[in-house]
């Protein structure tokens, strides 16, 4: 059963942290905040390079647009308990084509490496002006470590670029090894980390209110 005590998510450095920690609360989870920055000399020749190694591989590497749903729920289904959750980083599943349309709507765009019909890698971007932000990468699992998850975020990043996007945030769980790698070879930087801290048990039975206080977090993949 799903424990109940109040969950915060603060930075590592948070003095509140240390504080809680003082108090009793427990560490149960830790995620990573990263950016990249392109400059006024953005080269995309290596973004293009990942693109182009993954399209070696008889794959198609490009934006998803709305015919690709059902391939988009197929592949859904197939990664999604792949991600590891932390009170920092949910993963909201895409249960049906209205899921898609409506986060499409919220000016998300996808970009996946296919092959025959089949989504194998992709990635969810969103552009805010200069910043751009990502929702979650993800990889069929049979198709893991042959770049195509740097293929599909590279695609992402070269296309909110043209945007005009500049500063790239995306974050994760701290036990996600692969994405932490797949950040780095694209040339995102750690830059921040946090701490799920659970309370620790009351001892005044009273006091059961669930509560889940996870807003200032990092999200974005
Ligand atoms: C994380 C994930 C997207 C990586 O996909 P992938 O296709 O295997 O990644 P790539 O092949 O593009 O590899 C990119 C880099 O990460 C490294 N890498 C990938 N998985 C790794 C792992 N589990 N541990 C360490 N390094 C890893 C690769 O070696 C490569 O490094 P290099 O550029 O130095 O050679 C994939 O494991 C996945 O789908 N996981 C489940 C969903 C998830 O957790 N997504 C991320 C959060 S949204």
């Amino acid at each position: 059963m799903r424990s109940l005590r109040p969950v915060r998510v603060l930075k590592d450095d948070d003095p509140e942290a240390a504080a809680l920690h003082r108090d009793g609360w427990r560490v149960v989870a830790e995620s990573w905040g990263a950016r990249l920055v392109l400059d006024d000399g953005f080269d995309p020749a290596p973004f293009r390079s990942f693109v182009e190694r993954a399209e070696q591989q008889d794959v198609a590497v490009a934006e998803l647009d709305e015919g690709w749903t059902e391939a988009l729920l197929a592949f859904e289904a197939a990664t999604h308990d792949d991600y590891p959750v932390t009170p920092a980083t949910p993963a909201p599943p895409l249960r049906d084509g209205d899921d898609i349309a409506e986060r499409r709507a919220a000016g998300w765009r996808v970009f996946g490496a296919v092959r025959d019909g089949v989504v194998l890698a992709a990635s969810w971007i969103r552009v805010h002006g200069d910043q751009a932000e990502t929702e979650t990468t993800a990889v069929l699992a049979t198709e893991r470590r042959r770049g195509l998850a740097v293929a599909v975020k590279a695609a992402s990043v070269l296309a909110a670029a043209a945007d005009g996007a500049r500063t790239f945030a995306t974050g994760g769980a701290g036990v996600n090894a692969g994405s932490i790698a797949m950040n780095q070879s694209l040339g995102y930087t750690l830059t921040e980390r946090w701490l799920s801290l659970s309370a620790p048990e009351p001892s005044d039975s009273s006091s059961g209110a669930a509560v889940s206080d996870a807003s200032a977090r990092p999200t974005t993949r």
